[in-house]
């Protein structure tokens, strides 16, 4: 009987039919007269039986994990009682092997997870993605950002590409990567935002997907060195009006995600207590917050009762979060702990037109804000800044040719995705992180 070739995933209408199967042998077990393969060939994985003589063969007693194989079949539903990916398994009656594996160690390469010794990680994460967790927190991020992609669809966003190679800061100095670009000084961008500003008179709504990185010398669990971040940026809109937007944003990606028909169910295998966001989000200001944290005796950094003006550091604000246990829009931050382009609240100089959305497990995913929109304010906050207001021409153009009121926001993809997916850290979340080590794959 001539076999049908097909992948994994869409092996079901094929029950009773010959099959054609290529993939990796992720599970091997032998026994007198079977041998059982779980075959992965990256879009699900399939029970493969061989029996007698394809069982003893010399070739299938050599098999090592990994190695790959076309397999040629019947596939059977399972009986009742048994259980098996997909509820079937494919009966071979011959197969030829593509790439053999070394045997040892090595074969046990899709045994690492992302929760095995890091520094064993770290060279071999090219082999960790192959483990059941990394490989499918890598479709829940696909997912993700085809989800946000359809959000921004749904509002009438336009996707644009910024540059990674900048000539200015965004978030401050202190994280900026510095690189050689033809004899002179160039960085690697910490944000788009201020290109995306640019943007909006051109295009109306713009937001990006694009690499932002950091120079973060703190080893934490939520920190990367290079991340995937989605901005947005909007034009004509009040304060309140961005705090709608960025709710009504969360709960429409999250119902997509969920709906997806890989992610949603990986979502609920990685993570079965998760929460969808309900609409409205709590708010709460930066002066509530130090209200919170010290009613319930959580110290500022120096140990001592939080006070007007301090920050509120990743310890302080998870510990907040998991209390609290759902989303928060923490807002109006003091001007002198955010950056430079924040637009003062209209009843409090003191305060910016800010918000943070804070998840549980997480903390801070997301930061946003209401941008400075009149020149002569930006000019003064470059002054107050202590910084150069030249190489920023181009963004003060916004303000000069045509000023008006926006704002937007940058998410963390890889934390969102610590949240959806209930990792402890957002390492696990990156296809291959980069944090303040040699990089070596
Ligand atoms: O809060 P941040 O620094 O805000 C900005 O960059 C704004 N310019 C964004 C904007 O308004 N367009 O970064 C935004 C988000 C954070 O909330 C966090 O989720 C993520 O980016 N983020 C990081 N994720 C991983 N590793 C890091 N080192 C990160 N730094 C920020
Ligand atoms: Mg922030």
């Amino acid at each position: 009987e001539e076999a049908v070739r097909t992948k994994i995933i869409k092996a079901t209408p094929y029950r009773g039919k010959r099959i054609q199967v290529s993939g990796w042998i992720h599970r091997l077990r032998q026994q007198k007269g079977f041998t059982f393969i779980v075959l992965r060939d990256g879009t699900g994985l399939l029970q493969v039986i061989l029996s007698g003589d394809l069982s003893n063969a010399y070739q299938t007693q050599r098999l090592t994990l990994e190695s790959t194989i076309t397999v040629y079949g019947e596939l059977h539903p399972l009986p009742e009682g048994k259980s098996a990916p997909g509820g079937h398994e494919l009966v071979a009656d011959y197969y030829e092997v593509v790439g053999l594996a070394p045997s040892g160690d090595d074969a046990f390469s899709n045994q690492l997870q992302a929760d095995t010794d890091p520094s064993i990680l770290l060279d071999r994460r090219h082999l960790a993605l192959r483990g059941d967790a990394l490989t499918s927190i890598m479709k829940v991020r696909a997912a993700l950002l085809k989800s946000i992609r359809s959000v921004y669809e749904d509002e009438g966003i336009t996707e644009v590409t910024p540059p990674c190679l900048v000539q200015s800061m965004v978030e401050g100095g202190s994280t900026l990567f510095k690189l050689d670009y033809y004899g002179q000084n160039a960085y690697l961008t910490q944000s788009s935002q201020l290109y995306l500003e640019t943007c909006v008179p051109a295009l109306g709504d713009v937001y990006c997907i694009q690499e932002s990185f950091r120079a973060e010398r703190s080893h934490t669990r939520r920190h990367l060195s290079e991340y995937t971040h989605i901005e947005a940026e909007l034009g004509f809109l009040t304060f309140e009006e961005l705090l709608g937007h960025v709710e009504r944003m969360f709960v429409s990606l999250v119902d997509k995600v969920l709906k997806d028909p890989v992610a949603g169910p990986l979502v609920k295998q990685l993570n079965p207590k998760f929460e969808p966001p309900q609409l409205p989000f709590m708010r709460m200001t930066y002066v509530d917050a130090l209200e919170w944290l010290n009613e319930h005796g959580i110290p500022n950094e120096d140990g001592e009762e939080f006070k007007f003006g301090d920050d509120i550091a990743e310890a302080a604000e998870r510990k907040m979060t998991d209390t609290i246990n759902k989303p928060i829009l923490l807002t109006r931050f003091p001007v002198e702990i955010k950056s430079f382009y924040m637009e003062k609240c209209k009843d409090d100089p003191r305060v910016t037109e800010s918000v943070d959305v804070l998840m549980p497990n997480v903390g801070e995913v997301m930061g946003g804000s209401m941008r400075i929109s009149k020149l002569d304010e930006l000019m003064a906050a470059f002054k107050r800044e202590n910084m150069d207001p030249a190489p920023y021409y181009w963004f003060s153009d916004v303000r000069k040719y045509g000023a008006f009121p926006h704002g937007g926001y940058g998410l963390g993809t890889e934390r969102i995705l610590a949240w959806l997916c209930d990792r402890f850290t957002v390492r696990d979340c990156s296809l291959y992180p980069r944090f303040p080590v040699a990089v070596t794959v």
